[in-house]
């Protein structure tokens, strides 16, 4: 793993936003794995900066996204589809056909993990792949568990990320409590990936990532075991 240590939440969002940048600079057609969470906003924001300077397009880029809570509405300014428009596809070039983001609102969602697993294995693969992470380690919505899943799949939040995804809904009631997330595999399978980690709270699973072991239960840590990954790390989050 390549850690990067950055003063603040500033300084992060602009090396991540550099490297993407620099990414669809390099490969015009990429394909971006995107997050979602407070976490990487500010690299949004670099990235639809780069573009409105004329610096970058995105208009090849392909897209797919890390998770969706389940059920949920396209509609509803909590779903991840909503947030992505939001924040970063309603600001830039991007072939709204090359966006793929697991669909929340399926009837079927086992018909829909498969879809989903099926468009990523028949795309060229992710050539990068952005990720926050949760207070307790959880990537995507892969949760602490003993088991986890290789491939897109339906899961249940715990009730600490419940909690800690409640500060963005009216009342905790309202924060669903399942979600479809790609799965270990998936996120494996991007040739890079980069991980943002900001602030006192995530001070405990940057000790795990620093640290030598890799557990189901921290899966962030499995992520050891990819060749390619990039950490960035800001000091709250390092020092705690
Ligand atoms: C959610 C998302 C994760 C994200 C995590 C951390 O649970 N599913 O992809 O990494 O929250 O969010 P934040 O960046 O707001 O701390």
């Amino acid at each position: 793993m390549k850690i990067i240590r950055c003063k603040d939440y500033d300084e992060m969002s602009a090396i991540a936003g550099k490297l993407m940048v620099d990414q669809v600079k390099q490969k015009p057609d990429s394909i971006l794995g995107l997050a979602t969470g407070s976490t990487p906003i500010g690299m949004y924001k670099k990235m639809i900066e780069a573009y409105q300077n004329g610096e970058v397009s995105f208009k090849d880029v392909h897209t797919f996204n890390l998770d969706e809570y389940y059920k949920i509405e396209k509609t509803n300014d909590q779903s991840y589809y909503y947030f992505m428009n939001e924040n970063l596809f309603s600001h830039i070039d991007i072939d709204k056909n090359n966006i793929d983001i697991p669909n929340g609102q399926a009837d079927d969602y086992q018909a829909e993990c498969e879809r989903y697993e099926k468009a990523m294995a028949d795309s060229a693969g992710i050539d990068i792949q952005v990720l926050g992470v949760g207070v307790n380690g959880h990537i995507g919505f892969n949760e602490p568990e003993e088991n986890l899943y290789e491939k897109t799949h339906l899961t249940a939040l715990t009730q600490s990320t419940i909690e800690a995804n409640s500060r963005f809904f009216a009342s905790i009631d309202l924060v669903p409590t399942s979600a479809l997330t790609m799965g270990m595999g998936s996120i494996m399978k991007a040739k890079k990936i980069l991980v943002l980690i900001s602030g006192k709270s995530k001070h405990d699973v940057v000790t795990k990532i620093l640290g030598d072991r890799m557990t189901t239960q921290t899966p962030v840590t499995l992520l050891k075991g990819h060749q390619d990954v990039t950490v960035i790390i800001d000091d709250e989050a390092y020092n705690g």
